[in-house]
């Protein structure tokens, strides 16, 4: 096509442009990395170490407006900065153009600020005036020497949150106490101290990453032992890092650093209480996430905060108990939880309260026990004692807490039923049934927009209210939801999987982009091995796989084991698929390939959610752009996996409409790609309702008819079911002779009818299309997108679809 290879053209000289930026700028700012006795640094003047890997300067992280003096990596975009040094965290600049870092002549490095007050200083003193230099070096680590090279000061001394190669964590044995300690930022916009923090505990180097100092939730065995290696499973990186402890008479630390003096990597405690270790292929220009822990979120100690709730694998992770409401909103926008929750209406004591009951949860700790038999006597217990906010009555007898419940857990089973504390009015307003009052359609055509815009924002209402509700009083579905795979991404050699795919003979598949082996490592794990051909086309494919593959990891998308990258060769190797990809179940001739809708729904579901996870949970919002029955893979269970990241597009966190280049493939495109308007999540939403028409009918959309006319399934199903009335069934396809679950199938029609509505703002989201098709949320009929009810034509065109 040619506007794609002219779009193309201009994706590549945007690439172009951008890599000749950030080499300029790194060139004429690459010359100085020191600051001398009675210079300074303000504004936006920053120092670049020689390698030009790091630079010192005044940032604002996220949309802050405040200002921190702070090193970060020079690889990625502003807003992609990768901090790994703060100076002032608790101490925000509120003015840029007057603050300054003034190294004095008496060696003490000071942050002053507009008024020229200090804020922050190395309270560092050299015994020679004058002579002192501040150097920023290649490993990051800035250097505050005096003249006679001692070591005045270091910022590998007092980290931030980030532990670079080459710095210690570590144990002062003189002290007898730690003499690092990583804390964490408050959340992706405030580097203050956050609640989490991780340090050594003793001589023997045993690390533990604790909640508020207290509460330790991670931990590892100590560094003489074996299980270390595998309380932190580092097992598979450890080929990649050599990772040492030293131990002498003063002290004892843990460091590592990169075997490959090309790979950048570090460990930061994340702001959600995670350990997560990152590392970055310069050439890639992105971060992959190879190692975290915990690995699963509710397992870090007090995330949700009081009276929070936790529940792994949802949307988002936190939400308030019935009855309660978020302490701080504005910290819950940005995933900062730790604030917890309040109540909505406070207790009356005096027997007024009630107790709700909360089904298979994770009790909070805490607990105190006491010895009474019956349950009734364990609730009069709790009712007779003002302070008691909660109790359960298990196996291990009657439980009751007193104040603020921490650590809750939704579980989907194995959990205990908890008995909570609240008003009497907000036990009977959560109990309430939710429905949705029906809308009509066919109302006039101006007013259909303005109609699913107000039903838009009440799905959203009611999908916060239902879920409520879901915690507390009705009973659980036991959907295993999404599960987190947990991997490293490993560099492979040409000549392990040259030996892996028996000198690349197994093809399983192949396009422009190369071909798909199959392989099998020797620990007979099976593998796909895609191999890329085509220099530029392949690199910028098999960059932009690894740098977003490799950074999400979620049952429904494909999972990336590693990648080669040597010489000219680029491999991207993947989990095998026993299945194959779903366009060769849906449009098959071959009666043994037919998929039940069972599966065909439990697909559409686990895509969703592999696509709600891309577009709203992980760090960075991703999208797809290609989503289509050929780029999902199903595995020997037929769990569906989305594949093939050749054309995603990570966007900041703030969902900005970046993307206007041409990507995706005809049928499946979002009209606003053609139109010239920019790309969000909402340009998958489309695709994913043109697949899922192809899911229900098992057919494909647009269909070339003999006369040259096309014809286009999705607008006969909607013109037949919606404005004609016929039973939803009769688009089925009919190779399931109306076996079907006819509520499914209503939900999933009206979701695919949603999806390619011509307005993405009239669009779901992808986390709304998985409430919709796990029957959380309920839908409404939609209205026929306009443009299709344009395209219809005569009845009978569109009737010679289904005469083959
Ligand atoms: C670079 O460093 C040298 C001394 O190390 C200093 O004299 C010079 O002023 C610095 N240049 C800039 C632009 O800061
Ligand atoms: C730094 O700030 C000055 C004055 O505010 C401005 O003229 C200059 O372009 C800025 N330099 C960079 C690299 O942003
Ligand atoms: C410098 O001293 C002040 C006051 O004692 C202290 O608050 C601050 O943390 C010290 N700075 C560093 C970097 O140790
Ligand atoms: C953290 O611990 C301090 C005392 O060490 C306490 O005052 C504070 O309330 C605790 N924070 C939370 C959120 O519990
Ligand atoms: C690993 O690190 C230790 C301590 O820093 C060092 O002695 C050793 O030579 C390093 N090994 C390699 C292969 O780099
Ligand atoms: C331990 O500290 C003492 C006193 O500062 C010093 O003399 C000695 O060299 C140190 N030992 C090591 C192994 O660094
Ligand atoms: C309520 O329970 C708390 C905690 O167990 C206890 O300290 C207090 O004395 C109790 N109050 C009454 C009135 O029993």
């Amino acid at each position: 096509m040619d506007s794609n290879n002219s779009m193309s053209c201009i994706f590549c000289s945007a690439l172009l442009m951008f890599f000749f930026t950030s080499k300029t700028l790194l060139c004429s700012v690459v010359a100085n990395n020191t600051i001398s006795s009675g210079q300074s640094l303000s504004g936006n003047q920053t120092i670049v170490s020689q390698n030009g890997n790091f630079e010192l300067g005044f940032f604002t992280p996220g949309k802050s407006l405040k200002y921190y003096m702070g090193i970060w990596y020079t690889e990625a975009s502003a807003e992609n900065r990768m901090v790994v040094w703060v100076a002032n965290r608790d101490h925000p600049l509120n003015d840029l153009p007057s603050s300054e870092l003034k190294l004095f002549d008496n060696g003490n490095l000071v942050l002053l600020n507009d008024l020229k007050m200090p804020i922050w200083s190395t309270n560092s003193t050299s015994k020679a005036f004058k002579s002192s230099t501040a150097v920023l070096g290649d490993d990051g680590n800035l250097v505050l020497r005096d003249g006679s090279s001692i070591i005045l000061w270091q910022s590998f001394d007092h980290p931030t949150n980030t532990l670079l190669a080459g710095a210690k964590l570590g144990y002062d044995k003189r002290a007898k106490m730690a003499a690092q300690k990583l804390t964490s930022w408050r959340n992706s916009e405030d580097p203050a101290h956050g609640i989490y923090s991780v340090q050594s505990e003793g001589p023997d180097g045993n690390f533990e990453v604790r909640w508020n100092g207290s509460a330790a939730y991670w931990s590892t065995d100590a560094w003489s032992t074996d299980s270390f290696y595998s309380t932190i499973k580092l097992r598979s990186i450890l080929n990649s890092f050599n990772f040492s402890f030293i131990s002498n008479e003063n002290e004892s630390y843990f460091t590592f650093s990169p075997k490959d003096k090309s790979v950048l990597d570090f460990v930061m405690l994340d702001f959600n209480g995670q350990l997560k270790s990152y590392f970055l292929v310069k050439e890639m220009q992105s971060w992959n996430l190879i190692w975290y822990q915990p690995t699963l979120q509710c397992q870090v100690y007090g995330f949700c905060g009081d009276f929070g709730v936790c529940r792994e694998n949802s949307l988002p992770v936190c939400q308030c108990l019935p009855g309660f409401k978020q302490y701080h909103p504005k910290d819950w926008d940005l995933l900062d939880y730790s604030g917890g929750c309040v109540r909505e209406t406070s207790l009356q004591c005096g027997g007024k309260d009630w107790f709700l009951k909360l089904h298979n949860v994770r009790l909070p700790v805490n607990s105190k026990a006491s010895r009474v038999e019956k349950a009734d006597n364990c609730k009069l217990a709790c009712s007779n004692n003002c302070s008691c906010s909660a109790y359960a009555y298990t196996s291990a007898g009657c439980l009751t807490w007193h104040g603020n419940l921490l650590n809750i857990q939704q579980l989907d089973s194995d959990g205990d039923d908890l008995y909570l504390r609240l008003a009497a009015s907000d036990v009977s307003s959560s109990g309430r049934k939710v429905s949705v009052l029906p809308i009509a359609i066919g109302v006039v055509s101006g007013m259909i927009a303005l109609a699913v815009i107000s039903v838009l924002v009440v799905f959203s209402r009611l999908g916060r209210m239902k879920r409520k509700v879901n915690t507390s009083v009705t009973e659980e579905d036991n959907s295993p939801g999404p599960m987190h795979h947990y991997t490293f991404l490993t560099a492979f050699e040409y000549k392990q999987l040259k030996v892996a795919t028996k000198n690349f003979s197994d093809k399983l598949g192949g396009g422009g982009f190369g071909s798909v082996l199959k392989g099998v490592l020797p620990d007979s794990t099976p593998i796909a091995v895609k191999k890329l051909e085509g220099i530029s086309q392949g690199e910028k494919q098999f960059r932009s796989e690894v740098s977003t593959l490799g950074l999400v990891q979620h049952v429904n998308l494909v999972r990336l084991l590693g990648f080669c990258s040597e010489g000219n060769n680029r491999m991207l190797v993947y989990d095998f698929m026993s299945n194959g990809s779903l366009d060769s179940h849906l449009f098959s001739k071959d009666d043994s390939k037919v998929l039940n809708w069972s599966t065909r729904y439990q697909i559409a579901v686990g895509i969703a959610r592999g696509l709600a996870y891309l577009h709203e949970q992980c760090r960075d919002c991703i999208i797809h752009c290609d989503i289509k029955p050929e780029n999902i893979l199903l595995d020997a269970d037929f769990t569906p996996k989305v594949a093939d990241f050749g054309l995603a597009k990570i966007l900041g966190h703030e969902f900005s409409r970046v993307l206007t280049t041409f990507r995706g493939t005809v049928g499946y495109l979002a009209p606003e790609w053609t139109t010239g308007v920019a790309i969000t999540t909402k340009a998958d939403v489309y695709s994913y309702g043109m697949m899922l028409f192809e899911i229900i009918s098992g057919r494909r959309n647009m269909k070339q008819h003999v006369n040259g006319k096309m014809c286009f399934f999705p607008t006969w199903a909607a013109n037949k079911v919606l404005s004609k009335g016929h039973q939803v069934l009769c688009i089925l396809d009919e190779k399931l002779e109306c076996i079907a679950d006819v509520e499914e199938l209503t939900r999933a029609f009206s979701v695919a009818c949603w999806c390619i509505q011509e307005e993405e703002i009239q669009r779901p989201s992808m986390g709304q299309i998985v409430q919709i098709l796990e029957g959380l949320l309920e839908v409404n009929s939609p209205p026929i997108p306009k443009y299709l009810e344009a395209l219809l034509e005569n009845e009978e065109t569109i009737i010679s679809f289904f005469s083959e």
